[in-house]
């Protein structure tokens, strides 16, 4: 059992043209001291899939279904002041652009105490010391000064730094990663990977990670979800993810994946996923896919599952289905 589980859940957009669903019975749970990660192309559902655990989304979206259970309560059906305590207090989002968390007028030090004072109670020297330790925890050096810097005066990998700094004040059980690197060069990205792994293992957080890179996910991730056009279409743990993909929209990241290690030619997928705007009967993968059958055009394909844990939404596994206690 997860610390957090989404089931089936179903969200599309009030859009010009009308209502376009965007998210198809995305199920996927969270395990304390585990990293889930989250891959797909640019546009695949998985800002929208993340949002949706912090109900944090624009104002034309609607989720039409499903449930997001948090130690048993449905974050779909909490209040307005519960689910102000559960942002920041018990989930914790790092985003891509750390500047949309950083207030630019503040220093990081007035925002360090701030979360500390609401979510440890602490106040003064005590909620001062308390700072200085979280900067420390992640890696900032000469902690004490650094605490009246202004989020400008950070690099961006400080500033995703002081982030973490403040979701682990909070004692937040679950950390909500979505591309936390991608603004990051390579050297700096490597950092705060090793700095969330760290992090999951000595506080027995569970991190949701979204990317759209492979190798993070090979080198960090306990379990993968694949996103297309708005469904999850394979899961697995990852050493299998890696060693024994199934559906062909897995396959055709991973041959695009630029590892060093790996011997075959580099090849992109070609086209693109479909907007929300694009409806495609039967599998949304099937324009793209080089095993498409008719079957395929027409219906879409139901999960099969593969190993334990591990299913593919493609009717080429239909034979290889087993029973998932
Ligand atoms: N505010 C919005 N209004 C309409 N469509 C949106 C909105 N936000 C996202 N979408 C659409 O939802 C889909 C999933 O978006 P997103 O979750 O951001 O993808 P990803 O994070 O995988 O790149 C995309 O097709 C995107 O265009
Ligand atoms: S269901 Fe058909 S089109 Fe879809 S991935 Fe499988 S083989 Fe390709
Ligand atoms: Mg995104």
């Amino acid at each position: 059992m997860g610390i957090l589980e989404v089931k089936n859940l179903n969200l599309g957009f009030e859009c010009e043209c009308g209502f376009r669903q965007a998210l198809y019975d995305v199920s996927f749970s969270l395990e304390c001291g585990k990293m889930h990660a989250l891959v797909g192309e640019s546009g695949c559902g998985k800002t929208i899939s993340a949002m949706s655990i912090l109900k944090l989304l624009p104002k034309t979206a609607y989720i039409t279904g499903g449930e997001i259970i948090f130690k048993g309560k449905d974050i779909l059906k909490m209040s307005g002041h519960d689910l102000q305590k559960l942002r920041g207090a018990k989930i914790a989002l790092i985003p891509q652009d750390p500047m949309t968390s950083l207030n630019p007028l503040y220093t990081i030090g007035d925002q360090l105490l701030e979360v500390i004072k609401i979510h440890q109670g602490l106040q003064g020297k005590d909620a001062f010391n308390k700072a200085v330790e979280a900067l420390e925890l992640v890696q900032i050096p000469c902690a004490k000064e650094r605490l009246k810097a202004y989020p400008h005066e950070f690099s961006g990998g400080m500033k995703q730094r002081a982030i973490i700094a403040m979701a682990l004040a909070c004692n937040a059980e679950i950390l909500i990663a979505d591309e936390p690197t991608t603004a990051l060069d390579v050297t700096i990205q490597a950092q705060i990977m090793s700095l969330l792994k760290n992090i999951q293992s000595d506080t027995n957080t569970a991190i949701l990670l979204i990317t759209h890179d492979l190798a993070l996910v090979g080198e960090n991730a306990d379990y993968v979800s694949v996103m297309y056009a708005g469904r999850i279409v394979e899961k697995a743990p990852a050493d299998e993810f890696f060693n024994k993909p199934e559906h062909p929209y897995t396959l055709a990241l991973l041959k695009s994946m630029p590892a060093s290690k790996r011997s075959e030619k580099l090849q992109t997928i070609t086209g693109q996923p479909p907007t929300i705007q694009q409806f495609i009967n039967g599998c949304k993968f099937h324009p793209r896919c080089s095993q498409c059958m008719d079957i395929c055009k027409n219906v879409v394909p139901p999960v099969y599952y593969v190993g334990e844990n591990h299913f593919s939404a493609c009717f080429l596994n239909k034979d290889d289905n087993c029973s998932q206690d």
